[in-house]
C-alpha cells in the first residue's frame, strides 16, 4: 500500500479536503448509519412482544434504544458534512445496504444468534475507525463500542443457552448459527477490494476487508465450537468473497 494519510480532520476541514476523502467519508457514515438503524427494524416488532422473561424483554427494548442512540450519534456527524441520512429512520428492510439487515427476525434463536455473530460485526466495523482521520467519528467509539459489548454478551449467552438444552433445541440452534455465519462473514466485503484499500489510504479503515475477516472467523469459531456446535464451512453460501 501507499503511504496512508495520518493527519486528523474535524468537521470544519472536510470541505477541504480532496473529494475522493469526502465521498469515502459521507459513504462510510451512511452506511454505518444504516446498520445501526436497520438492527431494530429487524426484531422489535416481532421479539419484543415475545421474549420469554421481562428482564428478556427489557434488555431487548434497550438494546433497540441503544442502537437508535447509536444511529443518531452518526446521523449527527453525518449532517455535519452535510450528508442527511434521515431517509433511512424509513426505509424498507429489503433496500438496508447490508444484506445481513434485508429479512425480519421473529424467533428468539435468530435475535440470539444476531447478537452474537452479526453485533461482533458491527464492533469490528467500528473498531476499524479506531485512529482513523476524522476525529469526531474516533471520539463516538468508546461508548458506541462498549454498548456492542453487551449486545454481543447478551446474544452469546443466550445462544450458548439454547446449544445446552441438547436435543431438537441445539439442532435448531445449530441451522440458526449456519443461516447466519456466511451473513456475517459477506459483512466484511470482497478480498481485494479496490474501495478498501482506499478507506486506508485515507486513514478512514485500519484492516483490509480480508483481515478483519480473518480476525473475526479466529474470534468467532473457537466461541461457536466450545458450545458444542459445528463452525459452519466459510465458503458455503457466500456472496462477497
Ligand atoms: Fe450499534
Ligand atoms: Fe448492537
Amino acid at each position: 500500500m501507499d503511504t496512508p494519510f495520518t493527519d486528523k480532520i474535524e468537521s470544519a476541514d472536510v470541505a477541504k479536503m480532496p473529494a475522493e476523502y469526502q465521498v469515502l467519508l459521507k459513504r462510510v457514515l451512511a452506511i454505518q448509519a444504516d446498520c445501526e438503524i436497520g438492527g431494530p427494524h429487524l426484531y422489535v416488532r416481532s421479539i419484543l412482544p415475545d421474549a420469554p422473561t421481562k428482564v428478556d424483554r427489557l434488555i431487548v427494548a434497550r438494546t433497540a434504544a441503544e442502537e437508535a442512540d447509536h444511529y443518531r450519534k452518526v446521523a449527527r456527524l453525518a449532517g455535519e458534512v452535510g450528508e442527511d441520512v434521515s431517509a433511512l429512520l424509513s426505509r424498507p428492510n429489503r433496500e438496508r445496504y447490508v444484506n445481513a439487515f434485508r429479512g425480519t427476525i421473529t424467533s428468539w434463536e435468530d435475535f440470539a444468534v444476531f447478537g452474537f455473530l452479526i453485533d461482533r460485526v458491527g464492533r469490528y466495523q467500528l473498531e476499524e475507525f479506531i485512529g482513523c482521520s476524522y476525529a469526531p467519528l474516533e471520539r463516538l467509539l468508546p461508548d458506541v463500542i462498549n454498548e456492542e459489548l453487551g449486545h454481543i454478551d447478551y446474544g452469546h449467552t443466550k445462544t450458548a443457552e439454547f446449544a445446552a438444552r441438547g436435543g431438537r433445541d441445539k439442532e435448531r440452534i445449530q441451522g440458526v448459527i449456519d443461516a447466519w455465519y456466511p451473513k456475517a462473514l459477506d459483512m466484511f466485503g470482497n478480498t481485494g477490494s479496490r474501495r478498501s484499500e482506499r478507506y486506508r489510504h485515507w486513514g478512514l479503515k485500519r484492516r483490509t476487508n480480508a483481515q478483519a475477516r480473518e480476525e473475526y472467523m479466529r474470534e468467532v469459531d473457537p466461541l461457536i465450537r466450545a458450545m458444542g456446535l459445528t463452525v459452519p464451512d466459510p465458503t458455503v453460501g457466500r456472496e462477497f468473497v
